[in-house]
């Protein structure tokens, strides 16, 4: 199981900035017995790790039979499957088929470039949407239903969609033209479902075996309820953060994998963090980066300006290859001292030196320590984060599930583009158009 190193937040370790262990003691017990009071339905997600597997295994083998595997979804629909593509398969589609293609943003040219690739008679696509009403997934599924249809397919050959149990667009559609349909549980919501079918399905398709992905899941969902600290560290981890922001208003949370397989994680947690706690003028700003490239980027941010920050490293054992440096110019200090080392040794070697460097500042860090990169651990990283995002919301106060603030947004552009029943937002955008603007 991974582990968390929480020394450098500690009084002990870094005086004043820092926590007192006691304080942290006490807060992990406070939030494991906030998640045990299971408030929430949507909780539900701890207990995907026991799902059974065998229909998404089975559409699984069918879109290897594909030579494009096209995933239409967007923010909790597309980035849990993008990390499982880029931690499992690093450079998939140069190696191997099916070419994977995860469309979220409704860049429209991004949309024309993938189709100009893909020969959609050999093309599975896969729409995933827990609402079924997301406006940037079904444009492009419209989109693409159009073109499946102009070229004689058979619809049910060619998408498979991924949503509710019972409700929405997609799950109407899946019945009356017969599309096969996977389900996300009733009780699960979009930023929290990556263990579902939503990413289970791409696993599959990329040739990971998704029961290593739950079986590294559960391993963690099992010590979710413990209230011994030493089995917690997703409560431990929960409570340093929200103590670090309430206590010494460190508002800022730097999350910083070392490992190129690990960058899109950043921006996995960035929207679990954000989307989960920012509420009622709570929560904490997540930041996603990745080492080592940052510490030429923003390391010097991080130790000499604002006293606002908190970072959490995601260090790597083992990174799975051993790359030699040569030994070479031994007259030029600057290149010989690096020969006889590993590639391994050196972006370990630099991760611990940022840490100990932001230490020596008395800046408190964080260190969630992965023994190497595979589906368990991957597994494993995404149920500890959601179990610690659950915890920290229920530290906050706030409902981790919700999302009120985006709603506005998408009622004025229902209004803005023509939906029946968002009328009144439609003439607040022609209003607000209307107003006049400093532009230069
Ligand atoms: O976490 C969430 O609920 C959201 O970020 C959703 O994942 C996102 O809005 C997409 O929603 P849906 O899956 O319903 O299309």
């Amino acid at each position: 199981m991974l582990r968390l190193d929480f020394s450098n937040v500690l009084q002990e370790e870094i005086g004043e900035r820092g926590l007192k262990i006691s304080e942290i003691e006490e807060c992990t017990k406070r939030a494991v017995s906030l998640l045990s009071e299971k408030k929430y339905d949507e909780l539900d997600f701890i207990n995907l790790p026991y799902q059974q597997v065998e229909k998404v295994k089975q559409i699984g083998e069918r879109v290897k039979e594909y030579e494009y595997f096209l995933v239409l979804g967007i923010g909790g629909s597309a980035l849990g499957p993008r990390v499982i593509m880029e931690s499992l398969s690093p450079f998939h589609n140069l190696k191997k088929t099916p070419k994977v293609f995860i469309y979220d943003n409704v860049d429209p040219l991004t949309l024309k470039q993938i189709v100009e690739i893909v020969d959609l008679k050999k093309t599975l696509i896969n729409v995933i949407s827990k609402s079924g009403s997301t406006s940037e997934t079904l444009a492009s599924f419209l989109i693409l239903w159009r073109m499946v249809r102009d070229r004689k397919l058979r619809v049910n050959e060619h998408f498979v969609f991924t949503t509710d149990p019972e409700k929405g667009n997609l799950r109407r559609l899946a019945s009356e033209y017969e599309i096969p349909a996977l389900e996300i549980p009733r009780n699960v919501v979009g930023r929290y479902s990556v263990l579902s079918p939503v990413g289970l399905l791409l696993a599959e398709a990329i040739g990971v075996d998704s029961s290593y992905l739950l079986e590294g899941a559960r391993e963690v969902s099992e010590k979710a309820f413990s209230k011994n600290i030493g089995e917690n560290p997703m409560a431990c981890l929960a409570s340093c953060l929200y103590m670090i922001d309430i206590l010494r208003e460190r508002k800022i949370v730097v999350f910083l994998p070392y490992s190129d397989r690990l960058k899109t994680l950043s921006e996995w947690f960035c929207q679990l963090w954000a989307e989960s706690l920012g509420k009622d003028g709570k929560g904490t700003t997540p930041y996603p980066s990745i080492g080592t490239t940052d510490q030429h980027s923003q390391l010097q941010l991080w130790m000499e300006g604002p006293e606002d920050k908190v970072i959490l490293f995601l260090s790597v054992d083992r990174h799975g290859f051993q790359e030699e440096i040569p030994e070479e110019f031994h007259d030029i200090e600057g290149l010989r001292f690096l020969g006889g080392h590993t590639l391994e040794e050196l972006i370990n070697t630099e991760q611990l030196a940022t840490e100990m460097a932001l230490w020596m500042n008395k800046k408190p860090n964080l260190k969630i320590i992965l023994p190497q990169i595979d589906a368990s651990t991957i597994g494993q990283i995404f149920q500890f984060l959601q179990v610690t995002t659950a915890m920290a919301g229920m530290l906050y106060g706030v409902n981790p599930f919700n999302q009120p603030g985006v709603e506005l947004g998408k009622r004025l552009t229902y209004g803005a583009m023509g939906k029946r029943g968002f009328e009144t937002e439609g003439e607040e955008v022609k209003n607000y158009l209307k107003r006049n603007r400093f532009i230069i």
